[in-house]
């Protein structure tokens, strides 16, 4: 068996950013027409009006204080409530597929790698643009990359099962380097009318570089463990899908949409990944105290708080559990990987840390990494 390490990761940052004064201001407008529209059957007390959404509860009960986005226009006209992204012919890169290029151009640079050196790409997200080709593909033909490549979804999950897989293909032997992106526009599929989550995502891309160790460039990460675990739940969907054609309701209707039961996966998901982690340290013959830092999925700062407390024994500082949920919001898979990619240049050789993402399934996953000169 091989050892898989971690050379590089890399960063793609869409251009725009709204605040959520703005995002707010756009709730607000598109409910007051809603309401105008539907006067009478309020009046009448037929349907409920619909409330204006608040600056104050969005930060107080998820730490988001903005998010980036591939179309800001879109998203702001309270007639629209959408991005709009206009289609790509064939003979064009896929939008999804080329803000990973961008992430992964820079993994790349970050470890010397030329694409020529890389033998599989894993494109993880949890929102594909299309069925096939896959994205990774389209990555790999951009690049020059050879060997094989494809797709693979678990929601927010996806950055750790993807390491994994990349990790498994190493150690067995079926790859030296693997390139994993996450590109994630989470704007897409976001219901931006509804008022318990329009607040929650952000767009952006991630790319790790995923190699064996004896190529490694110095300064890798050592990947001490990893685990991945699935547990179904209802909590949070997205039933956007191929047999959704003939929905009499559209795709574009709720349903299709993300939609969540928030404060239901808050309890469910601290205490399953508080113990995953607890586990996964005794395995590794590893106490909380020897974490000098938790790289954690980017949903929600109050839920970081409790599993962070649970794992180190005490609240985390921000050197800890470093955040960017505050200017990120939820990038679903690669807000972990956002977070590790930010906050890690300041580790000294044999300094640990974890990178942990959980979600949509539920899925959780865990990285144990170690810095090394
Ligand atoms: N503006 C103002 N008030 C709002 C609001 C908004 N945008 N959205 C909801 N509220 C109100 C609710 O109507 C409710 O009012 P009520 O008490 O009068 O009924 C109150 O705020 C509390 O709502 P609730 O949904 O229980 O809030 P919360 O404290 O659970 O926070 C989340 C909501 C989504 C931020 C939080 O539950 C969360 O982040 N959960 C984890 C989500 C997660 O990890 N998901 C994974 C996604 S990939």
């Amino acid at each position: 068996m091989k050892n898989a390490v971690i050379s590089s990761t890399g960063l793609w940052t869409p251009p725009h950013s709204i605040s959520n004064e703005e995002l707010v201001e756009a709730y607000n407008a598109w409910a007051d027409n809603w309401n105008r529209e539907r006067d009478a059957d309020i009046a009448s007390g037929l349907i409920e009006p619909k409330t204006h959404s608040s600056v104050e509860f969005i930060e107080k009960a998820s730490g988001i204080k903005s998010r980036y986005v591939m179309n800001k226009t879109g998203v702001l006209d309270p007639d629209i409530m959408a991005p709009r992204i206009p289609e790509r012919p064939n003979e064009q890169i896929s939008v999804l597929a080329e803000i990973a290029v961008n992430a992964a151009r820079q993994a790349l640079e970050r470890a010397g790698r030329k694409p020529e050196d890389v033998d599989a790409v894993i494109c993880a997200a949890s929102n594909m643009q299309r069925a096939y080709p896959a994205m990774a593909i389209e990555v790999q033909q951009a690049l020059g990359i050879g060997g094989f490549a494809f797709d693979m979804n678990v929601a927010c999950s996806s950055a750790t099962f993807g390491i994994q897989t990349a990790a498994d293909f190493v150690r067995t032997g079926s790859a030296k380097s693997v390139l994993m992106v996450n590109p994630e526009i989470c704007s897409g599929h976001l219901n931006f009318t509804d008022r318990d989550s329009h607040f929650i995502f952000g767009d952006v891309a991630t790319a790790v570089l995923v190699e064996e160790e004896s190529i490694a460039p110095a300064g890798y990460w050592k990947i001490l463990g990893t685990k991945l675990k699935t547990e179904f739940s209802n909590n949070i969907r997205n039933n956007f899908g191929f047999l959704n054609r003939a929905a009499p309701e559209g795709i574009g209707a709720p349903d299709k949409l993300f939609k969540q039961e928030g404060r239901k996966v808050f309890k469910e998901v601290v205490p399953m990944v508080s113990k995953m982690i607890s586990e996964q340290l005794d395995e590794l013959s590893l106490q909380g105290t020897d974490l000098r830092r938790l790289w954690l999925h980017q949903a929600n700062a109050n839920m970081n708080r409790l599993i962070s407390t649970r794992v180190l024994g005490h609240e985390a500082s921000a050197d800890e559990s470093p955040t960017v949920l505050d200017t990120y919001a939820n990038t679903s898979s690669a807000g972990s990987i956002i977070a590790f990619h930010k906050h890690s240049e300041d580790f000294k050789p044999g300094e640990k840390g974890l990178i942990c993402s959980f979600g949509a399934g539920y899925s959780a996953g865990t990285v144990f990494v170690e810095k090394t000169a």
